[in-house]
């Protein structure tokens, strides 16, 4: 695995790659990684000819600057994790490189996808970065596949639209959320929590299971579900900055879970602040208007969820 600095360099390696007829895929990350990133770039791996993973912590998505400063970078594990998990080329520009002197242009997305959740409570120059810094990168690098985390449920859906905005020839893969043994999302920011505020992280997949298992019992009245959220929260102290059940594809609000819904919270725990979703899937309705004769589904319990 080659390490390059500049976009001059990176390109070089696209251009032969795209002689020789092989795709690209482009793992975009900020570093510091872990399961959750090497799973991105294997499935890279196994679907393009070339991976590259980008390691910029990019400044301008951060609205907190202590958690710039504190952002973990750990280039060489990193490097070392990217290769072994069958990355060709780690991309790891300096700032200038990125932001040369008298940089001005900015890629943004309105509406309810950058205004909403994260960035009601980060600001929508959050997500004003990103698509900034994720356009620059699809532009550096051209690549056929990218690959994005459902960790960052919110992230997704304003990546998918700036490319369909956009016309960005390049397809989006989403992978799954990996996590800990004990349901712990995997963060780059995991590694700034102390071992108490490990064990009160805990109630986050904690509380995304009890509001799983409450809809799988029949309850779908979303403030229910958000209550029972919020209840397993502050049984370990923690104060989420919103808890919120929304349409997966457009994030307005849902009231009632009777189609898959998004469940996604944010919370600070200790020096940071931990962000989780899960998709809600009620049971399938009992079929009653228009079922055939006969073909009629028993009513349905809360043992059949
Ligand atoms: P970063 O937080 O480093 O994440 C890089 C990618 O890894 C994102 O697509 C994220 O969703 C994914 N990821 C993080 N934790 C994960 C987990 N536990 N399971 C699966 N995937 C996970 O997200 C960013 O960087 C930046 O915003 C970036 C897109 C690089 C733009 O700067």
């Amino acid at each position: 695995m080659k390490i390059v600095r500049t976009v001059a360099e990176l390109r070089e390696h696209v251009r032969a790659v795209r002689r020789a007829g092989g795709t690209v895929g482009l793992v975009p990350t900020m570093g510091a990684l872990h399961r959750g990133h090497v799973s991105l770039i294997a499935a890279s791996a196994q679907r393009t000819d070339s991976t590259v993973v980008s390691l910029f912590v990019n400044p301008r998505q951060f609205g907190d600057l202590g958690d710039l400063a504190g952002y973990p970078r750990t280039e060489e594990a990193d490097a070392a994790k990217a290769a072994a998990a069958g990355a060709h080329v780690l991309f790891a520009p300096g700032v200038d490189e990125v932001y040369p002197d008298g940089y001005t242009a900015e890629v943004r997305l309105s509406g309810p996808l950058t205004e909403t959740l994260e960035g009601a409570h980060r600001g929508p120059e959050h997500f004003h970065g990103v698509t900034t810094v994720v356009t620059k990168l699809f532009n550096m690098v051209g690549p056929d596949v990218a690959f994005f985390g459902a960790k960052d449920a919110q992230q997704v859906l304003v990546v998918r639209r700036l490319v369909r905005d956009l016309n960005l020839p390049v397809e989006i893969v989403v992978g799954e959320t990996i996590r800990e043994d004990d349901g712990l999302a995997l963060s780059s920011r995991n590694v700034r929590l102390s071992p108490t505020d490990r064990a009160q992280a805990l109630a986050i997949p904690r509380a995304l299971e009890a509001a799983t298992a409450e809809l799988a019992a029949g309850e779908t009245d979303a403030e229910v579900l958000t209550a029972t959220v919020r209840r397993v929260l502050s049984r370990a102290a923690l104060l989420p900055e919103y808890v919120a059940v929304v349409d997966p594809d457009t994030l307005q609000p849902r009231t009632t879970v009777d189609v898959p819904s998004l469940l996604a919270l944010a919370v600070p725990v200790g020096p940071v602040r931990l962000i989780d979703n899960v998709v809600l899937v009620p049971a399938p309705q009992p079929a009653l208007a228009g079922a055939p004769a006969g073909a009629a589904a028993p009513d349905a319990t809360p043992e059949e969820g």
